[in-house]
């Protein structure tokens, strides 16, 4: 993958555009230069000469029950703990001061359905919500400590039962929506999550997904799930099983309405949340209370430049992947912000929903996926031009790397070369952004996540040496401990180490990405080391899809691998070898797909499915993804010599071939 702006042949960039990307580096606009939170690069200086002070500054602007007595207990690395002592609670710093500080009317959430509802809610009523409803948790039996699954879509009731469980000190389980009741039953079963809350059906573009029924035909047997809680959002009959299932409205409505804050260990566990790795199991990423607050609240404050008394904050991401956790629920209620949650796609009804969506509320700060960004490109400017885009003033892209010319469309077409962007680097395992301009400061180049973000301390390593690379491409590590990073992987602490902390050693955290480090200190990074794909923001494990693909009767084994797709970043590409002398047809192929949605979601269906007779293998039996990726790419292969069988390539160049033909 290059990391070079994207110019690639056959890619025309508009003649405006191309002048624009000769330019290269944007410097913060004066005028919102001279009014933002930070505006000294001197910030870079202070949080680097003494990084806990820096941190120690940013929990300060949370609310405390106990201060802390030590800053960071590195005693046991990787195990690293901070904030030590200290006792505070999520729910409370997102919601009971801002009311206990008159804040109570502001609106916390603007909602907006696929249809045009709207709701309007106000940080007084999020607070009463959450309080009923975490009785209600606590009359269903659900104690501190215990695992609750949260399968919600973009609904209020989501950030409601994530902040319930935040109250009472229930760490929670959120899948992402798009995921299947298998996967769900899964990161349940993993998690032994003892309530699980889930809704009657849910809305995608004017339909409606049965989601209780889906769930109930998976779930029947797990043993430590005791209890359902099903939010009638739709009114979806659905079948509700006596003594198991239970609906949010009745519990809420008998519930106690007052349900004060447990004081929390900074420590205590805030949320799991499973994220794929090298292999088919996902990892149960661990995030606890004191340190994520501090690290989200105060990026969120900072990269984002949010004024809570102004600004009208939109994150159009699910609430289901940790972009969702941290920056539409933990970070922005932690600052008292006014945000807008979407319930839908960015094209239903049509494509200008998103457009009609800043137009309406005023939207200030806009944080999407550059997959987002790229299809909205790929309509034309003549759906934000039908509507007035000026209320906007900064924006922020999050998930992948941003191609220069989806940057700079961005620019251009959304923010009027008026408003800084912010591409911010980060993953699920450091729970909040690490490599990010300061819109005040930084000096943006369209493709660059910058710098790191004060206090946190990144390098680019040399893969064999494992020295620092001044300049050039090596792995990208993080080399000093931050308060929001994972504690660990649930119950696979040998697993944690492993994954992050074996190949530099306890103290340097390996990401698992590549990125260059240019002449002027700038990161760029490229993408995954290891066996994982980026789907339209969308993170899946080739290992998973394949286990699902194989999942299927005809199919005797699988190879998937990510190829670049002009679309989603990224796209799922399987070779497939069928059993017996089974051929394959468009059924073999709605069947592969369909058995993938059924075991993942529907996001994770291969984009392509090329027949195999047999899989590149080295005399060991390991296949050799790197020849198939050049295989699906058409490139020339090189070297085969060290294959068991080297017709094998001849056999799948053959068969991409007559596909493309085909296409063509
Ligand atoms: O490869 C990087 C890519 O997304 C991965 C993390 O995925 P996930 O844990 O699902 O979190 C996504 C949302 C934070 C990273 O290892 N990634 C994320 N942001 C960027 C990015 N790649 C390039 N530029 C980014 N801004």
């Amino acid at each position: 993958m290059s990391t070079e702006p994207d110019t690639a042949p056959g890619e025309a960039l508009d003649g405006e555009l191309a002048t624009l990307l000769e330019v290269e580096t944007f410097d913060p606009p004066a005028e919102f230069r001279e009014r933002a939170l930070l505006n000294d690069p001197a910030v870079y200086a202070q949080a680097a000469e003494d990084p806990q002070a820096w941190w120690v500054a940013q929990a300060e602007q949370l609310d405390w029950f106990q201060k802390w007595t030590r800053v960071l207990d590195d005693d046991d690395p990787p195990f690293y703990k901070w904030f030590t002592g200290g006792t505070l609670n999520v729910s409370y710093n997102c919601l009971d001061r801002h009311v206990i500080a008159g804040r109570g009317d502001r609106v916390a959430l603007h909602w907006r359905g696929e249809e045009g509802q709207e709701r309007d809610i106000t940080y007084a009523e999020l607070l009463a919500d959450v309080e009923r409803f975490a009785s209600a948790l606590k009359d269903q039996g659900v104690q501190k400590g215990d695992v609750v699954g949260i399968y919600l879509p973009m609904i209020p009731e989501v950030v409601v039962a994530m902040l319930a469980c935040a109250r009472i000190g229930a760490p929670h389980n959120v899948v992402f929506g798009g995921f299947s009741a298998e996967a769900v039953r899964e990161r349940m079963e993993f998690s032994e999550a003892k309530l699980l809350i889930t809704v009657d059906g849910a809305a995608r573009k004017g339909k409606t997904a049965p989601v209780k029924d889906r769930v109930d035909e998976v779930m029947g047997d797990l043993a430590t799930l005791q209890t359902i809680v099903v939010v009638r959002s739709l009114g979806t009959p659905c079948q509700m099983k006596d003594g198991r299932d239970v609906y949010y409205d009745e519990i809420t409505a008998t519930a106690d309405p007052a349900c004060p804050p447990e004081p929390l260990d900074a420590e205590h566990p805030l949320y799991i949340l499973y994220t794929s790795g090298s292999t088919a199991k996902p990892k149960g990423i661990l995030h606890t209370t004191g340190g994520y607050l501090t690290g989200v609240a105060a990026t969120h404050r900072y990269v984002f430049d949010l004024r809570p008394e102004s600004d009208v904050y939109w994150c159009a991401a699910d609430v289901g992947w940790v972009t969702g956790h941290s920056y539409i629920v933990y970070g922005p209620l932690a600052n008292g912000a006014t945000s807008v949650m979407w319930e839908g796609a960015p094209d239903y009804p049509d494509k200008d929903i998103w457009w009609e969506i800043v137009e309406r509320y005023g939207v200030t700060i806009l944080y999407c996926a550059p997959t987002a960004i790229r299809a909205c490109m790929k309509w034309g400017a003549d759906w934000p031009g039908k509507h007035d885009l000026s209320s906007l003033r900064l924006l922020g892209s999050v998930g992948e790397p941003i191609n220069p010319k989806a940057w700079l469309w961005y620019h251009k077409v959304v923010g009027s070369e008026r408003c800084p962007i912010v591409d911010t680097w980060w993953q699920t395992e450091t729970g909040a952004i690490m490599i990010t301009p300061l819109p005040g400061i930084t000096q943006t180049k369209p493709g660059s996540a910058t710098y790191p973000f004060p206090g946190v301390f990144a390098e680019v390593r040399d893969e064999s040496t494992g020295e620092p690379i001044q300049e050039g491409q090596g792995l990208l590590v993080l080399t000093q401990p931050w308060p929001s990073m994972l504690r660990t992987l649930y119950k696979e602490p040998e697993r944690f180490i492993e994954t992050y902390f074996k190949r530099f050693g306890k103290e340097t955290y390996l990401v698992g990405d590549a990125a260059r480090r240019d002449s002027d200190g700038y990161l760029w990074v490229i993408g995954r080391i290891d066996d994982v794909v980026n789907v339209s923001g969308h993170r899946l494990s080739t290992a998973e899809v394949e286990s699902a693909i194989v999942a299927h009767a005809d199919v005797a084994e699988a190879a998937v691998i990510g190829q670049h797709d002009e679309d989603s970043g990224q796209a799922i590409v399987a070779f497939v070898t069928l059993q017996g002398d089974l051929a394959g047809d468009e059924q073999t192929v709605e069947g592969i797909r369909a058995t993938v949605a059924e075991r993942i979601g529907k996001f994770a269906r291969p984009k392509r499915i090329i027949w195999a007779d047999d899989l590149p293998k080295t005399r060991s039996g390991k296949i050799m993804r790197r020849l198939l990726r050049d295989i699906a790419e058409g490139r020339a292969l090189g070297d085969v010599t060290t294959l068991r069988d080297p017709a094998v390539t001849e056999q799948l160049e053959g068969q991409v071939k007559e596909m493309q033909a085909q296409e063509d």
